[in-house]
This record gives C-alpha cells, structure tokens and sequence, in this order.
C-alpha cells in the first residue's frame, strides 16, 4: 500500500520532517512561503493530512475540493482560521496543541501587562533617544501592580495561569468573566471572584485578554468597552487580534482614557495599525505569547503525534472534532 502524502505548510523543526517521513511522503516548505488560498488549494491536492499554523485559512471551499484530505493538524492551540464544522462534516479530523504552551504564554501576558503598567518600551526609548539626563520623582511614573485588581476576559488554561502568577506572585486581587463560572475548587486557590462583565471593566486596574477568537467575540473590546474601564487602567491582549477594535483602542490611549495598553496580537497582523505605532503608551509585540525553544518544540511534536495517529489508525491525543474519529479509522 503507498505511503500517504501530507503537506506541511509552514517551516517547522527539521527533526520534525524526519519523524513524519518514517511515516509518510512529504512536502515541507523550508522557505517559509506563505501560501495563498489559491496556493494551497494546489499543494494539497493529492495529500491525506496538513500540518499547518493558526495562519493558514481552511475555508469550507478548500475541504470540498479535497475530499481525500483525512487530517489538518495545527501546532498552535488556535483553530480560528479552520472551518471546523465543515471539517466535520467531512469526516475531517482536526487537532490544535492545548497545554503545552500554557506556561509560557502566561509568561508572556504577565510580562506584557507589567510593561504596559510600568512604561517599559517608552521608559527604554526614552534612554536610548538619549533623553535621559537625571533622575526625577515623576520621570515615567507608572502604575502598581503588585495589590492592584487583575481582570481577566477568558479563563481558560492561559487565563488561570495568569490569575495564578497575579495572585500568588503580585498579590493581586482576581476577578474575571467567563461565559461558565469556574467551580469553587478552581476559584479559590486563585482567589478568583466571577463578574458580569460591566463589573469587570469598571473593576479592573489591569485588564487581560485571553478569550478564544470566535465571531461572537469580534471586538469584544470596543469603544464602549473602552469607555467602561478606569482612565489609569491597563489592557493587554495575548488572545487574537479582533477581540480589540484596533482603532478604537488607539482613540482611547491618543486621548488617555485608558493609561496603556500590551498587545502581542493585532486585527490585521502582520499589520498594525498605524495609530497604534504612532502612540507611546503601547508595548507592541508580534504575536510571540508562545515563542520559546522548548514550547515552539513541543507544539509541533504535538502536531506531529497527532498527525501520525490520524493516519496511521491510531487516537489522535488533542482532537478539536474528535467525534470524527469513528469515520476515520472505518
Ligand atoms: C496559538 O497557539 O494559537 C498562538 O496564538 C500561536 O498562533
């Protein structure tokens, strides 16, 4: 029987093209080319599974002009670009990688939110500008964090592990919103209070973003939003770009409504909104919640168990559909 032939859209670790070769014919793309729609519709004729990024749109369009496709296995834990339910109705597997880059993106977020409140980027500007010329009691005074409220859109694995970090570390008073309240068993070790969400934006010193990207969620973070939260308040985004109107979040830093803002993700990314660029009280990073050797290795392994699994008769281990899997080992 021939070997199945899967296409893997991004460059990935090269260990990670030897371990899918023992198991099938491959087409890595060392180069790095971001492949058009139009691109990958050609490159995954032929191919039974696609190890892919969150970047990549599978559209209901491409799934139907490949209808030998049996898995899209994603190394990140963000499916949004991947139309799960027609997948679904495909007898498509598709799996993401949750868990294993947790920690590290709670690193991150928590990283962010303290450069916002603490002017970091601007603070470290200012002195390579050569601007700095003295110590003085109001040079780039920012916000506390340590006893300040810490609210969370979104508690889900990356979202506790904030909480956590809050909590524990910094002393910070937790309160989130989440469309399920957390049992008491996971609240209180956190110390975490649900709220409705107007609760949330009127309450929090230092406001972080790690809700899913669904169009339900679509600028969830608004200009009335926005107007909601405390003028010396932070917000910081290592969820999806589009949970934040983009340009209402730049009208409100321009006019200080809100103090500062971290985002590592942005609406049109790579492309940033240029009001953004323009304003000082805005740490910018480019989408890197995740982006460290050991996470970066463990996601792809993730994808590339799960890939093997998918078509080799095994369990895919982090299926998003697996109410596929019956159809795929038939
Ligand atoms: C994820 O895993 O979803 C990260 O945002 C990287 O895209």
């Amino acid at each position: 029987m021939s070997r199945p032939t899967v296409l893997v859209a991004r460059a990935v670790f090269p260990e990670a093209i030897a371990r899918l070769r023992r198991h099938f014919e491959v087409e890595p793309n060392d180069d790095d080319t971001e492949y058009t729609h139009a691109e990958l519709m050609r490159r995954l004729r032929g191919k039974g599974g696609l190890l892919a990024t969150a970047g990549e749109p599978i559209d209901a369009a491409m799934l139907a002009a490949h209808p030998q496709l049996r898995a899209i296995c994603l190394m990140t834990v963000g499916y949004n670009n991947v139309d799960v339910a027609a997948a679904t109705r495909q007898g498509v597997v598709v799996t993401n990688a949750p868990g294993v880059l947790t920690e590290t993106t709670a690193d991150l977020g928590f990283a962010l939110m303290m450069a916002a409140a603490r002017r970091m980027s601007e603070a470290e500007r200012f002195l390579r500008s050569g601007r700095w010329t003295k110590w003085r009691y109001d040079l780039l005074v920012g916000s506390e964090v340590h006893g300040a409220t810490l609210g969370i859109l979104g508690m889900g694995r990356i979202g506790q592990a904030i909480a956590r970090r809050g909590a524990a570390g910094f002393g910070m008073r937790v309160i989130y919103h989440n469309r399920h309240r957390l049992p008491p068993a996971v609240e209180a070790p956190l110390g975490a209070r649900w709220v409705d969400k107007a609760t949330l934006l009127a309450e929090s010193d230092h406001l972080v973003l790690v809700l899913p990207y669904t169009p339900q969620n679509r600028h969830a973070i608004g200009a009335a939003e926005l107007a909601a939260m405390k003028p010396t308040a932070t917000l910081t985004n290592v969820a999806r770009g589009g949970i934040v109107d983009d340009a209402a979040l730049a009208a409100a830093l321009r006019e200080r409504r809100i103090a500062a803002a971290g985002l590592d993700v942005f609406e049109d990314e790579p492309q940033v909104h240029p009001a953004l660029l323009a304003l000082p009280n805005v740490v910018l990073l480019p989408h890197i919640g995740s982006a460290t050797e050991a996470t970066r290795r463990r996601m792809v392994g993730v994808a590339v168990d799960n890939l093997v699994a998918a078509l080799t008769g095994g369990a895919p281990p982090t299926p998003v559909n697996p109410e596929v899997l019956p159809l795929l080992r038939a």
